[in-house]
């Protein structure tokens, strides 16, 4: 069957990586969650205490960073890998959430990740979400979808997943970190998040996850009847 290009964008906690995740088991596709990169680069930033201010040691920092996905054999999704250690679950942390915006806004670290995040789909059946998949990294991607939903909900869905991890926690928290990184994500001079103008608008605010599911399944079958390749 031919393969195609599916990216997803949107604002945070639009839940993106849920059906990005669902929709690359479905069809057989490696899943690339491009927030995962910025946010295992920010975690090595404030291990070894970069100044992000500073360059020159961003540029030496990055020469340091390896990025990897491996598949974890029991949940069958991918994980993110920093220097060889699985770094999964620590780049959730509000630590991290707190100063990922800051960190992904900067022009060398973009160049960085989205020179690996093309290379990943050198040979298509991928689908990628973050915030500039669809307008930077894979332009000629030939599905491209923006997700949204209104923000009351978004910040109940992230506080539900976060509280589980963390009960002390408070949803004050949680909503100011959420409107923060929209607000820097969408504002920064470096590819802001925007949806691309060949876009499908997804809000899910009234879908369940089956119905959106369906939605871009049916989308992503007319494109790949449509394909040439
Ligand atoms: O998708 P996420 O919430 O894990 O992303 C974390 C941060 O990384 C988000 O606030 C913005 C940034 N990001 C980005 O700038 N570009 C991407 N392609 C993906 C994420």
């Amino acid at each position: 069957m031919k393969k195609i290009i599916v990216t997803i964008d949107g604002w945070s906690s639009t839940g993106k990586s849920t059906l990005a995740k669902q929709l690359a088991k479905a069809l057989g596709y490696i899943y690339v969650d491009s927030g995962a990169m910025y946010r295992a680069i920010t975690l090595y930033f404030l291990r070894n205490h970069v100044d992000w201010t500073d360059r020159q040691g961003v540029k030496k920092a990055l020469k340091q960073i390896n990025i990897e996905f491996q598949k974890n054999p029991k949940t069958e999704t991918s994980e993110v890998y920093l220097n060889g250690e699985n770094v999964e679950y620590v780049i959730r942390d509000l630590v991290v959430a707190e100063k990922v915006s800051e960190i992904a806004a900067i022009r060398d670290v973009r160049d960085f990740a989205v020179a690996q995040q093309r290379k990943m789909g050198d040979h298509k059946g991928i689908i990628m979400d973050g915030r500039d998949i669809g307008t930077v990294v894979f332009p000629r991607a030939e599905l491209k979808i923006f997700m949204t939903a209104d923000s009351s909900v978004r910040v109940e869905r992230r506080f539900k997943e976060m509280f589980e991890k963390n009960p002390n926690i408070t949803i004050e928290e949680v909503k100011a970190n959420l409107e923060m990184r929209d607000f820097i994500d969408s504002h920064r001079e470096a590819s802001p998040l925007r949806p691309a103008k060949d876009s499908v608008c997804l809000d899910n605010t009234n879908l369940t996850q089956r119905q959106q599911f369906q939605k871009a399944m049916d989308w992503i079958q007319k494109k790949i009847s449509a394909s040439k390749y």
